[in-house]
């Protein structure tokens, strides 16, 4: 045979193999659900055997906005994503930011991951990633962008609405379950910012600069959390630098921690636009990359997308010889391995959307995400009576928030508002309406000022309010830039859109007011004292109205928690207290001078009063916690402690309470913080029933990180059990030891 024959014959005996490699991935049952199996493994080295260099190059970088190649000559597929978190993003443009105004990418919307977190509720979280897995799996995407998992650590921090609150053991807990459930639709989770990526200013380039401890304590636990016990398929890298070095090609970020480590065989993507040096990427774990040049094809390349760090210019550089094939090989490897738990996975199911089952989680989620902070004389919840008109003020409760807020935005098959919800729930009383406030259009990176007679809308709702027995105003932050919304922090922490100014004048006219806080985040709030009740409302998605009805009429008893402390001003949290190095920085460097001391770990530790404490929340019934016991005095290393609590519901209403378990060591030979949140049980119990609950802590999980060692270390010695219903309000103190 002369050499052309030969390699005819190569080249369709390659295919062949392929052909059967693929076939064999879509027949066989088994194979996605033993995806580890040496089998895949096996198939993986086939095809990468018959790829050429510029064909594996092809694979590691995008060719839209939302997509990377597949190789249409041997049928691997292309892959397809989508922001995430909340919901399925409605599609973009194949090479622009626009929306490609699709009929059919309308879908639930799900409340945002505060609102997940504020229910204390994994069980709850593993039904919501299941339906927005089903509804990404139905809009044929392979990767789901989210959930987030960045530490609150300023309320300033535009995006902390996407994430799941201030601590790492809820996070973690939260977390886990979100990513089973979408993944479980052949669908990968991406966890993402990772990491230390807790302001939106000067994402792009901030370098934080961070304690081994409070990096190892407090910022990676949820990420460690997603890949080791949630399986997550794809990480997401950030845009900022960790000590010098881009976090999405970030040498002990990546390669050390997560790929060592943690063992992650997933998929390293950058954010849209995060890779900024083609060695780097290559050495440093990076294994996609996405959205560099955010012109894409418009600028006056013939192909942008050739020219990403990780594409020609990686291509030369192996051409060369300068970088080992290895490299492209196991970018390749990782990418063909989430292909087979994806889009080449046999018993992948078919997704659905905008089903009833999806609305119902959604509201479920929304109403017991809910957190009812102050409720004097029993403001909430208000009966249904026709001799009542309720005035509902503020822009909030007409105001669409799925629109607005950056990649998370969505394009909801539709959104109740406060105001539509309490009109369908009050059949007597008499709802009016004014708007009293107005911030102007969303926009990304710009504020657009309203248009409207901010006097006029003022005046209409002091006539309103004065005309009612009740008024509830539905105000808070909103989804425009310096709002919650990602590409900008908050500019201040009191209420925009003279808010503060236009509470006080309604009050003047009339003091029966409940707030409805419309919000991601803690805001000031100089007019507490004079309202009679609170409830913070966070994005709630489609059922926001419905949801909020429900618990303001108390067809759902409120049993949400903060899952972040909400100071009484700005100076109180930590990353404020130690001035502008340590937030926003000094716009090239950042110093986390806080350290573990986060959110209630430093109010504890430094004894400065939060205006509501993390973990705290108001019922319309009443608990206590009683027999709370340890079942030993004494533990060993690698061994469970059990805290065993009877919490009775002694009011009057079917309700839920979590049990909050802290844990903190006396006469620790390192800084330790007062107490730290190990375990907490949500209990549903009718009125005066009661149960008796238990958790489980590891004591293990107690250690702390020995930055000398580079080890987790634990300590032998004197600890405290804290039992309670808020990280404020402590029931019962146990005192153990370890030895
Ligand atoms: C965001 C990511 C998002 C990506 C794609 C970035 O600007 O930070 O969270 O997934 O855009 O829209």
């Amino acid at each position: 045979m002369n050499t052309f024959i030969i390699q005819r014959h190569k080249v369709i005996h390659s295919i062949i193999t392929l052909c059967f490699l693929l076939s064999y991935s879509l027949t066989n049952a088994q194979q996605s659900s033993n995806i580890h199996s040496k089998n895949t493994e096996v198939k993986i080295d086939s095809i990468i055997s018959l790829l050429t260099l510029e064909e594996k190059v092809s694979l590691v970088h995008a060719q839209s906005k939302f997509s990377t190649p597949g190789i249409p000559r041997l049928g691997i597929p292309e892959i397809w994503m989508s922001d995430g978190p909340h919901g399925v993003r409605g599609e973009i443009n194949w090479d622009n930011w626009g929306y490609a105004d699709w009929t059919n990418d309308s879908i639930t919307a799900f409340p945002a991951l505060t609102c997940l977190a504020a229910t204390f509720n994994p069980s709850l979280s593993n039904d919501y990633g299941i339906s927005v897995g089903e509804e990404a799996r139905y809009r044929k995407k392979d990767i789901l962008l989210g959930p987030g998992v960045n530490i609150y650590r300023t309320p300033l921090n535009g995006r902390n609405f996407e994430y799941m609150g201030e601590d790492p053991f809820l996070a973690s807990k939260m977390v886990v379950p979100y990513i089973k459930g979408v993944q479980q639709n052949g669908v990968s989770a991406c966890v993402k910012h990772y990491v230390l990526n807790n302001q939106e200013e000067w994402r792009d380039h901030i370098n934080v600069k961070v304690s081994e401890r409070a990096l190892h304590e407090i910022y990676l636990p949820a990420f460690k959390a997603a890949i080791m016990e949630g399986g997550a398929w794809s990480l997401m890298g950030s845009y900022n630098k960790h000590n010098g070095q881009y976090c999405s090609h970030h040498d002990k970020l990546i390669n050390k921690i997560l790929k060592g480590d943690w063992g992650f065989d997933g998929v390293v993507i950058t954010d849209w636009g995060s890779a900024h040096d083609t060695k780097e990427a290559i050495l440093n774990g990076l294994d996609i990359e996405m959205g560099t040049g955010t012109d894409g094809l418009t600028t006056n390349q013939k192909n942008a997308y050739d020219n990403y760090y990780l594409a020609y210019p990686f291509l030369q550089l192996l051409k060369s010889g300068e970088i080992d094939e290895k490299y492209v090989d196991d970018k390749v490897r990782r990418i063909l391995r989430l292909m087979y738990r994806t889009t080449m996975s046999s018993n992948r199911p078919m997704g659905r959307m905008n089903n009833v089952e999806h609305h119902e989680v959604a509201r479920k989620v929304a109403s017991e995400g809910i957190v009812l902070l102050k409720n004097e004389n029993n403001f909430f919840p208000i009966k249904d009576d026709k001799n009542l008109t309720i005035a509902v003020i503020g822009e909030n409760a007409t105001r669409s928030m799925t629109i607005g807020g950056g990649s998370s935005e969505l394009k909801a098959q539709f959104e109740i508002s406060p105001l539509e919800g309490l009109k369908k729930i009050y059949k007597n009383a008499t709802i009016i309406h004014a708007m009293g406030y107005a911030s102007g259009p969303s926009a990304y990176a710009k504020v657009l000022p309203s248009t409207l007679d901010a006097e006029k809308l003022k005046t209409e709702a002091i006539a309103t309010a004065q005309k009612a027995d009740i008024v509830l105003f539905v105000g808070g932050l909103n989804k425009n830039h310096h709002q919650d919304c990602e590409g900008g922090d908050r500019l201040k922490f009191g209420l925009p859109f003279g808010q503060e100014d236009l509470i006080d004048e309604l009050l003047k006219v009339n003091k029966n007011m409940g707030v409805i806080l419309v919000s991601g985040n803690a805001v000031e709030m100089p007019w507490l004292e004079q309202v009679n009740g609170l409830m913070q409302s966070w994005y709630l998605g489609s059922m926001a109205g419905q949801a909020i009805a429900d618990v303001v009429i108390g067809n759902v008893n409120p049993s949400g928690k903060l899952p972040f402390s909400f100071p009484k001003k700005l100076k109180d949290n930590a990353a404020h207290f130690y001035g502008d190095i340590s937030y926003p920085g000094d716009s090239i460097n950042q110093e986390y001078k806080e350290g573990i001391l986060v959110g209630y770990r430093w109010h504890d530790t430094k004894k400065i009063k939060p205006l509501f404490p993390f973990g705290f929340g108001l019922s319309y019934s009443s608990f206590d916690l009683t027999d709370i016991t340890t079942d030993k005095k004494s533990y060993t290393p690698k061994s469970q402690i059990k805290v065993t609590c009877t919490v009775s519901n002694t009011g009057t209403k079917d309700g839920a309470e979590v049990v909050q378990v802290y844990v903190g060591k006396s006469k620790s030979k390192v800084q330790r913080a007062f107490k730290e949140l190990k375990g907490f049980n949500k209990v549903n119990l009718n009125a005066g029933e009661q149960k008796t609950i238990e958790v489980l802590i590891n004591t293990d999980d107690l250690s702390f990180y020995n930055e000398s060692t580079a080890n987790w270390q634990l300590e032998t010695g004197n600890y405290y059990i804290y039992v309670g219903n808020a990280s404020d309000h402590i029931t019962k103190k146990i005192k153990f030891t370890i030895n």
